[in-house]
């Protein structure tokens, strides 16, 4: 089959990434006999650069034809450290969350027992731990109306959510759970904002409709402090968009590297994948990032195509990848040794086209003599 992909490398290490997981949909295309056409698009700092808009329209043309899109990190320390920035970056992504309606991002966490040890926290607290996290992507107080003061004393962004908001994306939690453990939390700050009483209102009405599904409810705070007590608690966590942001961050402490997380964004019509991870400029350019959340977010986006012999495919290859320890600094573990972002997407391709003899090529990739590179 032939698909259009939209890719936006992005900024920071976003490029760098980006190409790897590039290179496990070119495998996966010649293994399977499947045609990508990438078409590039700019988002973020580096549009700004290059037209003064961190969302060209453009590239939301190229984003609403593409079958869907593969989005790497977003972010400049440049505007990081400057408030008085009128545009910045993240405006980009934002615009096109809210331009495409990517209302549903799922952002799965699990904990790789080759990575177990990597963890600060204790084996026995993570080992087994499966959560799927939904966060809400298009409402809430990033979308609400801001302002600052005239004499700039004062600030403030409103939260908004409407019961239809709500409810679209409660409805794909509790199908998710459906097919898990059956269980879905809702986190909220229920005992402090009126927002997360229309969410408990809203969820606990729609529950009555999944009836093979437990509902529970954790006020923020007390969610945050679970996940790190007891994560194996957790099937589906079911969020509004700035606690959604928050937990899965912290959740991420869970797979032993925030470098693997991988996320999809979905609405109505289009559907991105992207790392949860940020642009991590102090690493743009070094080859030493992690490109298994990217690489992770393409078997994302092969699943939602329908492939999922071809998203499986990766997922071996990337699990292969953790066994045999070739993997980027941030997850080397105990081991003395690792391999920079541009090999471990070598590692990938090659695995999903040739399994068997990948294993004999990586004998030789840590004394430099990988034929697959
Ligand atoms: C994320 C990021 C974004 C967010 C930023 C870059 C705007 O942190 O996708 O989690 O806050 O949603
Ligand atoms: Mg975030």
């Amino acid at each position: 089959m032939k698909y259009t992909i939209a890719v936006i490398p992005g900024d920071g290490i976003g490029p760098e990434v980006t190409n790897q997981a590039k290179k496990a949909l070119d495998a996966v295309a010649y293994a399977y006999n499947h045609v990508f056409l990438y078409k590039e698009a700019q988002m973020g700092a580096c549009a700004i650069e290059a037209t003064g808009n961190p969302l060209p329209d453009k590239t939301i043309d190229i984003c609403k034809a593409a079958d869907a899109i593969l989005f790497g990190a977003i972010g400049d320390l440049k505007y990081d450290n400057n408030p008085e920035a009128k545009v910045r970056p993240e405006q980009g992504l934002l615009k096109l969350r809210k331009e495409l309606g990517l209302f549903c991002n799922v952002r799965p966490i699990k904990a790789y027992n080759q990575l177990i040890e990597n963890s600060p926290l204790k084996k026995e607290v993570i080992q087994g731990t499966d959560i799927v996290i939904y966060r809400e992507l298009t409402g809430g107080i990033y979308f609400g109306k801001k302002e600052v003061s005239k004499d700039g004393l004062s600030a403030y962004d409103a939260c908004l959510y409407s019961v239809d908001e709500i409810s679209r994306i409660t409805h794909l939690a509790f199908k998710a759970a459906q097919n898990r453990r059956k269980k879905v939390t809702l986190v909220d700050k229920a005992n402090v904002l009126e927002t997360s009483r229309l969410w408990r209102k809203t969820v606990s009405e729609i529950a009555k409709q999944y009836k093979d599904v437990t509902l529970d409810f954790l006020f923020v705070d007390n969610a945050a402090m679970q996940l790190i007590l007891n994560p194996k608690q957790f099937d589906v966590i079911l969020t509004e968009n700035l606690f959604g942001d928050i937990i899965s961050d912290e959740a991420s402490v869970i797979g032993g590297s925030i470098g693997l997380l991988a996320s999809s964004s979905v609405g109505e019509k289009n559907a991105l994948f992207e790392p949860i991870h940020g642009s991590f400029p102090q690493a743009k350019g070094k080859d030493t990032a992690n490109p298994l959340a990217s690489i992770l977010s393409a078997a994302l986006l092969l699943e939602h195509l329908g492939l999922h012999d071809e998203a499986e495919a990766i997922e071996r290859a990337v699990e292969k990848s953790l066994v045999l320890g070739i993997t980027t600094e941030d997850i080397k573990g105990k081991k003395d040794f690792f391999t920079e972002t541009s090999k471990v997407g070598d590692f990938i391709a090659d695995y999903i086209i040739n399994q068997e003899d990948s294993n004999m090529n990586f004998m030789n990739i840590h004394a430099g003599q990988s034929t697959i590179i």
